[in-house]
């Protein structure tokens, strides 16, 4: 009995010592002096004792308890003292802390920016679904059935069932999906520009798997191809500056015709060549006519109504900001506070 009173001691001495809050230690103070508490049950216990043994266990117990309540008493006072210190400590006149302050992240100033550029002439900031139906991510924009990006290995599809109008459900592989929803609407002219998330199989320094695009679509009676180079060299004089030019050299894509690669001169050498550009020039991004196909897709008739399209890179874009020098397009999305505010 002896060495269980000892116990008790060294565990409420201990648990006391622990204790973080005043209610804590009333909690302490029950589990071992309580009616039903540790120590109350050696001192009741004490009566079954042979009567030689009982006066020394005895005062053991009482310096026992004394003990806890001693301990207990004083780490009520030291609570007590720490709430006045952290009273007195608190100076109403010192100067208050500065909460860090954060900004947009790079590519929503990016978005805001050109979402501002193209409203300026008119075009009109849309949405649509992220999770696309096939249809109008791939077969209204005139994507022949065997086309690579229809297959798993550059697309992301959704497991969910094929519909048998709609086809199967993917992550937008690119903005040019808002083009057919636009039309469908069946509301002329259009001056849609659509900014969203976009989703491919790739990740290196200059591809992550999800990125996003700006689409400009403009329809209307008589647009041709000089409203577009007039619409991409406005822009690119906005975003870049004044003295930037564009051109456009014919490429292919399923659902322009003509179709084009948009370049722009380089910041850097101002058009003259340098180890950064190719003679001059940086691609931005696809543009062209919209195709026949695609407005008979949507219902618009080609023989009255003409259109261009355009589809860039947000990320790339703004990495080509001259004044900016990212090497690595994930590092935008890395989340690293050191990169952030540098901006
Ligand atoms: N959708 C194309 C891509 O992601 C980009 C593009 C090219 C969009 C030409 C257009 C266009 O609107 O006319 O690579």
């Amino acid at each position: 009995m002896q060495e269980e009173l000892q116990q008790i001691k060294n565990s409420a001495i201990y648990f006391i010592m622990e204790a973080t809050s005043a209610s804590e230690l009333e909690e302490i103070k029950l589990d071992f002096l309580g009616r039903s508490g540790k120590l109350t049950q050696i001192i009741k216990d004490l009566a079954k004792l042979p009567k030689d043994s009982r006066p020394e266990i005895g005062r053991l117990a009482n310096e026992v308890k004394w003990a806890i309540e001693q301990a207990i008493e004083q780490a009520e006072i030291n609570f007590q003292t720490r709430k006045i210190e952290q009273i007195r400590k608190l100076d109403i006149s010192e100067p208050g802390i500065k909460p860090p302050l954060g900004h947009l992240h790079l590519v929503t100033q990016a978005i805001w920016e050109i979402t501002k550029i193209f409203s300026q002439i008119g075009f009109e900031r849309v949405r649509y679904p992220e999770v696309e139906w096939d249809l109008y991510a791939f077969e209204g924009l005139n994507f022949p059935k065997n086309h690579p990006a229809r297959e798993d290995l550059e697309t992301f599809f959704i497991k969910a069932p094929h519909s048998e109008t709609f086809g199967p459900m993917v992550l937008t592989p690119h903005t040019s999906n808002g083009q057919i929803r636009e039309m469908k609407k069946g509301k002329l002219p259009i001056k849609m520009l659509n900014i969203a998330k976009t989703y491919r199989r790739q990740s290196d320094v200059s591809h992550a798997p999800m990125f996003h695009q700006f689409e400009t679509l403009c329809v209307s009676k008589g647009i041709s191809i000089s409203d577009l180079k007039g619409t991409l060299n406005y822009f690119a004089k906005s975003y870049f500056g004044e003295n930037r030019q564009t051109r456009i050299r014919p490429y292919h894509f399923q659902f322009t015709e003509p179709s084009f690669e948009v370049d722009i001169t380089c910041g850097l050498c101002s058009g003259k060549g340098c180890k950064f550009c190719k003679d001059g020039w940086l691609e931005l991004g696809g543009a062209g006519m919209v195709h026949p196909n695609v407005l008979k897709f949507c219902g618009i008739d080609p023989n009255i109504y003409s259109g261009f399209a355009s589809g860039f890179g947000v990320e790339r874009v703004l990495m080509m900001k001259d004044n900016l020098n990212i090497d690595d397009l994930r590092l935008l999305y890395a989340n690293k506070l050191a990169i952030l505010e540098q901006f």
